[in-house]
């Protein structure tokens, strides 16, 4: 993590559909090992901005930035290139276990084929190594789980199932868009704990996009907060829930239901639909600091210290 090199460095990254700009100027780093969890109000382009690293979703184009997977410039790359690139590094699981597979085919089927199209499958090893990814997520009975089909699992059964594809094809980047959010309480923390321990067991990297503040504390090395399509705060879980400094942050950190019986501090509006601004802060109109200026002026991302960004120069710490 710190100190190594990152395996995955986004640069000034904006990406949209068709000529609408959704994401503007993300930059961020991913180390070896690395868990980023993306956090943010609905339609804040998380899920965009992972579909535009992964680059396999038709109809959304970079438009600008750079993308740099282990030393090389992706959006340098032959698009087919690209692609075959992303497909061997990088593993998607999405929320919903039916986008992950198809729900009526048998895991044995989904997974024989998905091997093979990466040119990954050996009928002698198979076995052998599906015990071995199966293992590293606590998933027994192997002849059990490959005979039967999705949509027999349960969500958090099937999420652990999708994680271990991408160990079985040495992904080295997860890319999981809130994998634990059609999940209950308690499956989402051992979904959580499985996330954690493919990590340290295997040292796979993660982005994970997920709207729950308290599984990102749980789970993350470092917390961006997305809003309008740009990331406004980056940092450790201490900075970034310890010490927000975006406003935004804070609103969100206080619309948290508490079990003490608080009642949450309510953000009221909603993000711009038409995503970022070309000038001016886009969370002006819903900011409590906001000042002389705001409206025109952009914030570029600044160290507030020891690698904590923030894109506010209202906020303490701003300048
Ligand atoms: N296929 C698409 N074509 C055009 N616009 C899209 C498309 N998908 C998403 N958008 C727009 O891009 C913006 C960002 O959406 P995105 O899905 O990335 O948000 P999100 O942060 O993932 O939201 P959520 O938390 O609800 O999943 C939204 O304004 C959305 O309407
Ligand atoms: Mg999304």
């Amino acid at each position: 993590m710190s100190g190594s090199e990152p395996i995955l460095s986004v640069r000034d990254l904006s990406a949209g559909y068709g000529a609408g700009r959704m994401v503007a100027d993300v930059s961020f780093t991913l180390g070896p090992g690395e868990i980023l969890c993306l956090v943010g109000e609905s339609g804040c382009g998380k899920s965009t901005l992972l579909k535009a690293v992964m680059g396999t979703t038709p109809g959304l184009q970079v438009l600008s930035g750079e993308i740099i997977l282990e030393g090389r410039s992706l959006l340098a790359l032959p698009p087919r290139e690209r692609q075959r690139i992303c497909c061997d590094k990088f593993g998607l699981v999405s929320q919903s276990p039916g986008a992950s597979f198809n729900p009526i085919r048998s895991y044995r089927k989904q997974f024989t084929e998905t091997l093979k199209s990466h040119g990954k499958y050996d009928r002698n090893t198979f076995d052998a190594q599906v015990d071995e990814a199966f293992g590293k997520l606590s998933l027994n009975d192997r002849e059990r789980i490959l005979a039967s089909c999705p949509y027999e699992m349960s969500g958090g059964m099937n999420q652990r199932i999708a994680f271990s594809l991408a160990l079985l094809l040495g992904q080295d980047i997860l890319l999981a868009d809130e994998p634990t959010s059609a999940l209950d309480a308690t499956v989402q923390l051992q979904v959580a704990q499985e996330l954690r321990r493919l990590r340290d067991v295997s040292g796979i990297a993660q982005i994970i996009v997920t709207h729950n503040l308290a599984l990102a504390q749980f789970l993350a090395d470092r917390i961006g907060v997305m809003y309008a399509g740009r990331l406004v705060e980056l940092g450790t879980p201490e900075q970034v829930l310890g010490d927000p400094r975006h406003p935004y942050t804070r609103a969100l950190i206080a619309a948290i239901p508490s079990l003490q019986g608080g009642m949450p501090v309510g953000l009221q509006g909603q993000p711009p639909l038409e995503g970022p601004a070309d000038a001016g802060c886009e969370f002006c109109e819903r900011c409590p600091v906001c000042r002389d200026g705001c409206a025109e002026r952009r914030y570029a991302p600044i160290d507030a210290g020891g690698g904590h960004m923030t894109a506010c120069g209202c906020a303490d710490g701003g300048v």
